[in-house]
C-alpha cells in the first residue's frame, strides 16, 4: 500500500514556529503518531509525507526517527488534492492508497485496516463520522439509495447542506492508477480557490466507482489539531484513554483525570498511582508497587511490592522489590537498588549499585558509588566523586556504617563492617570491622561569654 501523509499546512493558528505536525501529543510529535500507526499495518508500505511550510525541520525530524519514508515537497499550499499530486511521482503501482493528515494524530491502526479493505475491491474508503457540530468541515451527500455521491466543504455548502451531520474526516483509501488520473482532472473552482482532494470524490462517483464509508471507533481518533486550545483537548481526550486502559487492565488509579503517560507505562497485577504522576520513555511498575503523588519516572523498573513516597524523582533507575523510595527522592541514570533498599528525603543517587537491605534516609548524596548489603548511610553523606576534571569511585562493603555528615573523597573504600565517626572526612581506605573518624578532639573549657557593655 501507499501511505501519504499531508503535513504542509502552515497551522497558523499555533502561533509557533515549530510546525504544527512536530507539536507533541503525549511527549512525541504528531507526526511520529500518525507514522505509528501506518507503519504497524501488516504488510509493506511506501510512506510519503508531503512536506510545505516548516518543511526542513520535518525532514530533520524524519531523517533522525527511525522511519522510512519519503517526502514530497508542496512549495505552495494549492488544497488537499494539490498536495496528494505532489506526492504522485513516488506512488507505487500498488493498489490502494491511503491518505492520512499529519494533524489528525490518533488515528488507530485498526480504523486504518478497516479504511483499506474497504478499498480492496477496487472503491473508495472514507473515514467520516458523525457528529452533533459539524461546523466547519466538509459534508458527506448521500443519494437516495444513501450511497455517496460527493462531498462539499463548509464554504461551498448550500444552507440545507450544512444540516447534513456525517462529515468528511479527511482521510480514505483510493485506488492508486485512478487516483493519479483524477487529481489531474481537479479544478480550483470552488469559494477557496483550492484543488479539493475531496472533489476526486465525485469523479469517482461520475465513473461508477463505488465510495464505501466506515467510522473510527473512538471520537478522538479522527479530530484534527488546529489550535493549541484544541491540542490541549485532544491530550486529555489521550490521556483519558490511556488511564481508561490501565484501569481495565487491573490499575488503581486515584484519579484517572490527573495522570500523565508520554510513552508506554507497564504495570502488573494491583498497582497504585496516586494523583499528578508523569511517566515518560518506557516505565515498568510489577505486581504491587504504589506511587505516591506528584512522582516523575522515566525510563525505569521498579520491582514488586515497592512503595515510591510522593514527590519522587526517578530517571533511567531500576529499583529492586520490597523498596521503600523517597518522599523526594531523587535517582538519576544508572542508579541500581537491590531488594528492600530504603531511599529517603533529599538522596540523590547517581550511576551507583546499592545492595539489598541497605538504606540511606535522609539528605545524602550517593554518586559513582559500589554500596554492599545492609549498609547504613548516616544523614547528610556525601561521596566526594568530582575532582573537577575526573570521576571516581567510591566502595562501601557490607554491614558498613557510614556516620552522619561523612565525606567520601573517592577513589576510596570502606571495608566491610567498618564503621565511620559522624563527621569524618575520608580520604583513605577505612579498614574493615574498625572505627574510623577524621576529627579534632573535643575539649571543654572554662569560658564566660561576653555580656554586652552598659553606656
Ligand atoms: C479538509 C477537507 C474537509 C474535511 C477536513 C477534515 C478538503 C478540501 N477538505 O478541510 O472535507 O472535513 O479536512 O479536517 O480536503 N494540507 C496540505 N497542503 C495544502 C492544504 C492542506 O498539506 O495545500 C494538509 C494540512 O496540513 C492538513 C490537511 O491537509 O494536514 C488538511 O488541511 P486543512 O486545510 O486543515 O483542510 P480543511 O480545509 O480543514
Ligand atoms: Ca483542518
Amino acid at each position: 500500500m501507499n501511505i501519504v501523509i499531508l503535513a504542509a499546512g502552515q497551522g497558523k493558528r499555533m502561533r509557533s514556529m515549530l510546525p504544527k505536525v512536530l507539536h507533541p501529543i503525549a511527549g512525541k510529535p504528531m507526526l511520529a503518531h500518525v507514522l505509528a500507526s501506518a507503519e504497524a499495518l501488516p504488510g509493506k508500505h511506501q510512506m510519503v509525507v508531503v512536506l510545505g511550510h516548516g518543511g526542513d525541520l520535518v525532514q530533520g525530524y524524519l531523517s533522525e526517527s527511525e522511519v522510512v519514508a519519503k517526502t514530497a515537497l508542496q512549495a505552495e499550499q494549492k488544497g488537499t488534492g494539490h498536495a496528494v499530486l505532489q506526492a504522485c511521482d513516488h506512488l507505487t503501482d500498488d493498489p490502494i492508497t491511503l491518505i492520512l493528515y499529519g494533524d489528525v494524530p490518533l488515528i488507530q491502526t485498526k480504523t486504518l485496516e478497516q479504511l483499506s479493505q474497504l478499498a480492496s475491491s477496487g472503491g473508495i474508503g472514507l473515514l467520516t463520522q458523525i457528529m452533533s457540530c459539524p461546523m466547519g468541515y466538509g459534508r458527506i451527500i448521500r443519494n437516495q439509495d444513501g450511497d455517496v455521491s460527493g462531498i462539499v466543504e463548509e464554504k461551498d455548502a448550500t444552507t440545507s447542506q450544512k444540516l447534513i451531520n456525517e462529515i468528511n474526516t479527511g482521510l480514505m483509501a483510493i485506488p492508486t492508477k485512478a487516483l493519479k488520473t483524477w487529481l489531474g482532472q481537479l479544478k480550483p473552482n470552488n469559494a477557496q480557490g483550492e484543488y479539493y482532494l475531496t472533489d476526486v470524490i465525485g469523479l469517482a462517483v461520475s465513473e461508477g466507482v463505488p465510495v464505501l464509508t466506515t467510522q473510527a471507533e473512538h471520537d478522538w481518533e479522527t479530530v484534527g489539531v488546529n489550535s493549541r486550545a484544541q491540542l490541549a483537548d485532544l491530550e486529555r481526550a489521550w490521556q483519558a484513554a490511556l488511564a481508561k486502559q490501565l484501569l481495565e487492565s487491573g490499575v488503581t488509579l486515584l484519579d484517572p483525570a490527573r495522570i500523565d503517560i508520554r510513552g508506554e507505562l507497564i504495570c502488573d497485577q494491583d498497582v497504585t498511582i496516586d494523583v499528578g504522576c508523569v511517566f515518560e520513555g518506557r516505565v515498568h511498575l510489577a505486581a504491587g508497587v504504589s506511587v505516591g503523588p506528584h512522582c516523575v519516572i522515566r525510563n525505569s523498573v521498579i520491582e514488586s511490592d515497592t512503595k515510591i513516597e510522593a514527590f519522587s524523582h526517578i530517571d533511567q533507575a531500576k529499583v529492586g522489590a520490597k523498596s521503600v523510595i523517597g518522599p523526594y527522592a531523587r535517582l538519576r541514570p544508572g542508579t541500581v537498588l537491590a531488594d528492600e533498599v530504603h531511599v529517603g528525603n533529599f538522596v540523590e543517587i547517581k550511576n551507583s549499585e546499592v545492595g539489598s537491605q541497605s538504606k540511606a534516609n535522609h539528605l545524602a548524596y550517593i554518586g559513582d558509588a559500589t554500596i554492599g548489603k545492609k549498609v547504613n548511610v548516616g544523614a547528610g553523606t556525601i561521596t566526594c566523586n568530582y575532582d573537577g576534571v575526573n570521576k571516581h569511585r567510591t566502595v562501601i562493603e557490607d554491614n558498613a556504617f557510614i556516620g552522619s555528615d561523612t565525606q567520601l573523597v573517592a577513589p576510596v573504600r570502606v571495608g566491610k563492617g567498618a564503621t565511620l565517626g559522624a563527621g569524618t572526612t575520608l580520604t583513605k581506605d577505612a579498614p574493615p570491622d574498625q572505627l574510623t573518624v577524621t576529627r579534632v578532639k573535643q575539649v571543654s573549657l572554662n569560658w564566660q561569654r561576653p555580656v554586652k557593655k552598659s553606656k
